[in-house]
């Protein structure tokens, strides 16, 4: 049984089919990543794996149990024992420190600790920033913060949607390289990105349009790390293209 399956998923606001029709399996330990032009659907698909909406129609498998079928009570519960959750936009509590921030997950989970949570902080490299209040911290800080809070109840599957969107090189490689380490220790990773650099460090990408999958590549070299040339650009091996590139291309079919 695959960790996750989502099966003939529909996600339907009036006319628009934001999810049309979506099949996809997840095992458990798998990194997936999931791309796609702006609009296409990634949100709309992460929210209803993260336990936060629900489709129109379809099952959503979560361990073998339709997380489309339950209780608004039972998907909180079903959140908070199983699943990280990455957001671009950070969701800091800003008058609490990240360390305090990384504890209120922790709180709603089970008990707060704060040896656990400054572990945690540790883990992302902000171990010297534990007291410092989120504008206190710079952008790839206060991500790096969403990331030890994710990680702080050892969830079986991390969800992130665009979780380097914000960040700079030296970040992006930070955040990667912890999901590399999340990996190895048999996290299941699925995310979102609209950079090839860090779709392609995953094991499969799964590309939608228009809320289909149109595409998925297995990386056969699969090494869960950004491969950098000798002039420190990134190599991207797989042929996955960056959303403009998506984007451009629809273009000119548009207007062929
Ligand atoms: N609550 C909503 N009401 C109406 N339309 C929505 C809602 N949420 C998302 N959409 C639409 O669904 C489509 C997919 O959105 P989204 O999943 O956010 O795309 P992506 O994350 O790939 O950019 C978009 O056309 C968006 O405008
Ligand atoms: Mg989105």
């Amino acid at each position: 049984m695959s960790l996750l399956e989502l099966k003939n998923i529909y996600k339907i606001y009036g006319e628009l089919h934001a999810l049309d029709n979506v099949n996809m399996k997840v095992e458990k330990g798998e990194w997936v990543s999931i791309m796609g032009p702006s609009g296409s659907g990634k949100s709309t698909m992460m929210n209803i794996i993260g336990c936060m909406d629900k489709p129109s129609k379809g099952e959503v498998l979560l361990d073998g149990v339709d997380i489309a079928k339950e209780s608004a009570k039972n998907l909180t519960t079903i959140r908070r024992d199983k699943i990280g959750l990455i957001f671009q936009q950070f969701h800091l509590v800003n008058y609490l420190t990240a360390v305090e921030n990384v504890m209120l997950a922790q709180y709603y989970h089970s008990l707060p600790d704060e040896k656990e949570a400054l572990e945690a902080l540790d883990r992302v490299g902000l171990a010297d920033r534990a007291k410092h209040l989120p504008s206190q911290l710079s952008g790839g800080e206060q991500q790096r913060v969403c990331v030890a809070r994710a990680l702080i109840n050892y969830p079986e599957i991390i969800l992130a949607d665009e979780p380097t969107g914000n960040l700079d090189e030296a970040n992006e490689e930070i955040v990667v390289d912890l999901f590399h380490k999340l990996h190895n220790e048999g996290t299941t990773l699925i995310v979102v990105t609209h950079d090839p650099e860090v779709a392609e460090v995953a094991q499969r990408t799964v590309v939608l349009r228009n809320g289909r999958v149109v595409k998925e590549v297995q990386n056969k070299n699969f090494t869960g790390k950004i491969h950098f040339d000798e002039e420190g650009t990134h190599v991207t091996k797989n042929d996955l293209k960056s959303e403009e590139e998506i984007q451009a291309e629809e273009h000119a079919n548009e207007n062929k």
